[in-house]
């Protein structure tokens, strides 16, 4: 009686630990019960395995592990019935895993059964002792299995969820480090990884690559980590912006020029594909070039060979060649700005970068790269960013894409004054997002006209945001009409044209 006293108020002590709770009730049958050895096992998988004991050595406790129905622990967790060994030496099933026993021992075994599901066993040795003896004990120990068992239920599958965590931890780890990516480039979207595996899978080759995707998407990292991850990594990687060059500089910038070659060329130069010899030349923004150099280009991408300006010595160089563009050069080719052959032999191997807004998953991960970074330039210990700036990056749209980002943190960096970065201080295009309706709704002070007007508001500016600003392509998506899209543009006072990507 006393023991079962203790072993209900134990319980009723210790409801919120299940751990100190078996402990506990270890520690009752110990004092009450001058009990020297005593286990706990929990059923998980096809096995029992000691979870809780008292008298055994953390190294006989490792030892405890019984398949079901293997020895007597493993047949009482088979057949969820208890069994008595009055004398275990006599007995060939008792295993002894977990140490041998001195002297005349009896050994009890009974179930802990929940939702008639045997889910563990609790066993005790007992000195040497007469059947009625023994029984009682049994019987006592029942009891105790039963008034236990919700607690050790919670107790097992808080030990379950816990290894579903780790397992899903470790897997996690394992994915991120099994990702072949290049060091530079932060992101692990789908479409990214896409991107990594078309870097890793061109690289060796000396191909030509055309990347392509808005301004700020990271056109120039890709070119560099494909030069990296080349055979011509040791070599130059030169990069020419061919949007920046006047026109009258763009061919001798590329293909240098001989002393006299034109006014102000007063000495002989060499031009960036001579320098880039048996590296790389990455053409930024390949779009923005004259027809006249589209067709020099052309040469060198299929011959290899130029003529530096004023000259007529050709000269052969060894060059890898990746251009980029922001531009729809198709639509260019159909108006006659990009000629079809130049097309055709730079779009051999095509990546598209995604817009940021395509990559939403990627945002916090690219805000805390970025972080980390002007933390260290500029010698400040921002740690955080607050849950309403995290709020505000995610649903802004990002038209300059991770160049905006970047700029966005920087910025928030130099401003802030405590070691976080505040919603009030991100710049005010990212304010926008929280928009007066959407207060009236957060204060629950809108009335029914404002929630329709901001419900319908949202649908159009994701629309639009979608389309990134074509508006009649927004109307389709919304299977609205052009006519009363235009019209809830006006009448919502939305701005259309911050939502137009930058190109
Ligand atoms: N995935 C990325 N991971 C880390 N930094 C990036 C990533 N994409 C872009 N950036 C950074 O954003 C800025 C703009 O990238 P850049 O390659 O110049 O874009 P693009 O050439 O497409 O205009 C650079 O400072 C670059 O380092
Ligand atoms: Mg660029």
């Amino acid at each position: 009686m006393d023991i079962i006293y203790n072993v209900s108020h134990a319980i009723l002590a210790h409801k919120k630990s299940v751990t100190s709770l078996i402990n506990e009730v270890f520690d009752v049958l110990r004092r009450d019960m001058n009990l020297q050895r005593g286990t706990l096992t929990l059923k998980r998988d096809n096995a029992l395995i000691i979870e809780a004991s008292i008298g055994l050595s953390a190294d006989e406790k490792k030892r405890g592990y019984y398949k079901i129905g293997e020895g007597i622990t493993g047949r009482v967790g088979e057949t969820g019935k208890s069994i008595i060994i009055p004398d275990i030496s006599k007995e060939p099933a008792f295993l002894g895993k977990t140490g041998k026993r001195l002297g005349k021992t009896a050994f009890i075994c009974v179930p802990v059964i929940h939702d008639n599901e045997v889910i563990g066993t609790i066993s005790i040795d007992s000195p040497f002792a007469n059947e009625t003896e023994l029984n009682d004990k049994r019987k006592l120990l029942e009891i105790i299995a039963n008034i236990t068992a919700d607690g050790i239920a919670v107790l097992r599958n808080e030990i379950e969820e816990r290894e579903a965590l780790i397992a899903e931890n470790q897997r996690l780890k394992a994915e991120l480090n099994n990702l072949n990516k290049p060091d530079s480039i932060v992101g692990n979207c789908n479409r990214m990884r896409m991107v990594y595996s078309l870097i890793f899978q061109v690289a060796p080759s000396p191909a030509t690559v055309l990347i392509r995707g808005e301004s700020g998407t990271g056109k120039e990292l890709v070119a560099k980590a494909i030069h990296d991850a080349s055979p011509r990594k040791s070599k130059p990687f030169i990069a020419v912006n061919c949007a920046a060059l006047p026109e009258n500089l763009i061919e001798s910038e590329l293909f240098g020029h001989e002393k006299g070659s034109f006014t102000g060329a007063n000495y002989a130069r060499k031009g960036r594909f001579e320098l880039a010899d048996g590296g790389t030349v990455f053409l930024d923004e390949i779009g923005d070039i004259s027809l006249a150099t589209q067709v020099k280009l052309l040469r060198i991408i299929q011959e290899k060979v130029f003529e530096r300006v004023g000259s007529n010595t050709p000269i052969k160089v060894n060059v890898r060649i990746i251009a980029a563009t922001s531009r729809n050069l198709e639509e260019y080719m159909g108006v006659g700005k990009f000629r079809e052959d130049l097309y055709y032999r730079l779009n051999v191997f095509p990546i598209y970068l995604p817009s940021l807004r395509e990559r939403k998953t990627d945002i916090i991960l690219l805000a805390d790269y970025f972080l980390e970074k002007y933390n260290k330039l500029y010698i400040k210990n921002i740690r955080r960013i607050s849950s309403p700036a995290i709020n505000m990056l995610m649903s802004y749209h990002w038209p300059g894409n991770v160049r905006e980002l970047e700029n966005t943190i920087e910025r928030a960096i130099l401003v802030s004054n405590d070691e976080a970065i505040n919603a009030y201080d991100l710049p005010p295009s990212l304010q926008t997002a929280k928009e007066t309706r959407t207060n009236l709704i957060e204060e629950g002070t809108a009335d029914f006209t404002q929630m329709i007007a901001a419900f319908e508001e949202e649908l159009i500016v994701e629309a639009i945001k979608e389309t990134n600003g074509n508006i009649a392509a927004a109307a389709r998506k919304l299977g609205l009409t052009p006519r009363i899209i235009h019209y809830k543009i006006r009448m919502l006072k939305i701005d259309t044209e911050q939502y137009k990507s930058v190109k």
